[in-house]
């Protein structure tokens, strides 16, 4: 048999061993000794009843939720895929109990530790009996870290949600502190970490925040939320509220792939890029398009499953695999393109289309001369997503618009979402400000009849892949 040292283990397990036995008088050696005993002895149902018996000998709240409580690491269908949900302390916390039965019902196993601030607002026995699951409370829990430990909470999941994520538990997270057991997951996972920041509006535009929330985005988090709206205390208002469960479920569905297969079978015709509109034929009218958001709601369209026809402009970026791609010049070569394309269950019109195109394009390169500068007659080109989502007969299911606004975004997209007939706009700022046009990041609304969402953030694969889940969604017709 192999003989382990102390000194061989890693500090972290050092440093929990070290405060177990101090805290049952032994030495370190008589307490890794104890364990191993206690591990080889005791039979499933032993530890059960040590369980059991901890729990009730627990202070209320301290350690797991009385609920039918599966064993910790028990097995779960094949395939199941795990999310830890770290619930923080705030009044948003009630939501993550909603949110905790929207990620079930969406098949999800879900596992939760609260931080002590999260005790005050919800109990872990709500949490345990809507998980399932035991719940995790205490780094320094005898019991949840002999059966668990908080190494193994962090790793045996597909991803960590965060919810609501407090101002404190940012800063902390930034910090790469771990002195509790939220934290200390936090900084031992490897696996996809997502925020739902909740907070009060000056709490969340405070610098402190702001530079917390920028490191985090730069180490890899993804973020849903906050939004804007009222707070709970009364009188305030701004952004700072956490996302609604079901934006929280659909994000994480979309970090996790859970949307393979979701658009099998489905048809969906994507349009992308800019269009060139020929002055002569060396010149022509465009914009800074860079069919990047296109291309990837292409792409994830086609990796849940769908049948994709990506109808697009001149760009630069490459063809996303397993779709297929029809390369076009002019906003009426993309018309036809996508005439052609139907029938579809799905379009997403994420083109942007040149408005007008040059009335009579010359044959032969415009010379200067004695004439001056030449005058370009302008005549408006078709409007693809209106013509769409107006053909009576071959109408897809849903017809999704996009709309590049630099100021008024929301009431400019609500406007054009009933001008061109659509079901959705994803409405994004496309000032020089908002980088969205050429960039890597992309902060969209998803303008819909029932109202409108603001997303956080994210870069163009991360609103790819939330779309693509709500398109599935909705498709599907799973309750919203
Ligand atoms: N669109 C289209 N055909 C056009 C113009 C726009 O299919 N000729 C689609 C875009 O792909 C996008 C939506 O319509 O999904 C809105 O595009 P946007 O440029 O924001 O709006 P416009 O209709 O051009 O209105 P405006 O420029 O006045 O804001």
């Amino acid at each position: 048999m192999a003989s382990i040292t102390i000194r061989q283990l890693d500090d972290d397990l050092k440093r929990h061993l070290r405060l177990r036995a101090a805290r049952n008088g032994r030495s370190m050696e008589d307490e890794a000794r104890t364990i191993l005993r206690d591990a080889a002895s005791l039979e499933a149902g032993k530890i059960e009843a040590r369980a059991d018996a901890h729990r009730r000998a627990a202070p209320r709240g301290r350690h797991v939720a009385d609920a039918p409580a599966r064993e910790a690491g028990a097995a779960h269908a094949a395939g199941t895929k795990h999310i830890l949900l770290v619930i923080g302390g705030g009044i948003a916390a009630y939501k993550a109990l909603d949110l905790i039965r929207r990620l079930k019902e969406r098949g999800l196993a879900v596992r939760c530790i609260l931080t002590k601030a999260a005790q005050e607002f919800i109990t872990p026995l709500s949490a345990g009996a809507l998980s399932g699951e035991r719940v995790f409370t205490d780094l320094f829990d005898p019991g949840s870290e002999f059966d668990v430990g908080h190494i193994r909470l962090a790793r045996e999941a597909d991803l960590v949600v965060v919810a609501p994520t407090t101002a404190d538990l940012m800063a902390k997270l930034a910090g790469g502190h771990a002195d509790d057991l939220a934290s200390a997951v936090l900084l031992a996972t490897d696996r996809k970490v997502l925020l739902a920041p909740a907070m009060n509006p000056h709490m969340w535009q405070h610098k402190a925040t702001q530079r917390n929330l920028a490191r985090l985005l730069e180490d890899g988090v993804a973020l849903v939320g906050p939004s804007a709206g009222e707070m709970a205390e009364a009188g305030e208002a701004g952004v700072g509220r956490m996302a609604e469960p079901l934006e929280i479920a659909a994000a994480a569905l979309s970090l996790i792939g859970h949307g393979e297969g979701a658009l099998e079978g489905r048809r969906v015709i994507v349009t992308s890029g800019p269009t060139h509109e020929p002055i002569d034929p060396v010149r022509y009218i465009a914009n800074r398009s860079s069919g990047k958001q296109g291309h990837a709601i292409a792409a994830a369209a086609a990796a849940a499953g769908a049948h994709v026809t990506l109808v697009s402009g001149p760009v630069n970026v490459p063809d996303p695999p397993g779709v297929a791609v029809v390369k076009v010049t002019t906003a009426q070569d993309m018309l036809a393109a996508v005439t052609k394309a139907l029938p579809a269950d799905v379009a997403v019109f994420a083109a942007a289309v040149a408005d007008w195109r040059i009335a009579k394009p010359q044959a032969n390169k415009i010379k200067k001369g004695a004439g001056g500068s030449p005058k370009l007659a302008l005549t408006e080109n078709p409007d693809i997503l209106a013509t769409v989502a107006h053909d009576a007969r071959k109408r897809p299911r849903l017809v999704i618009g996009f709309a590049a606004e630099t100021e008024h975004i929301i009431e400019h997209a609500k406007a054009k979402l009933a001008r061109k007939g659509c079901d959705w706009i994803l409405a994004n700022d496309v000032s020089a400000a908002g980088g969205a046009m050429g960039g890597e990041r992309n902060t969209v609304h998803l303008v819909t009849a029932q109202g409108v969402e603001s997303w956080p953030p994210q870069s163009k694969e991360e609103v790819a892949r939330g779309l693509i889940v709500r398109i599935a969604e909705t498709l599907a017709g799973a309750k919203r």
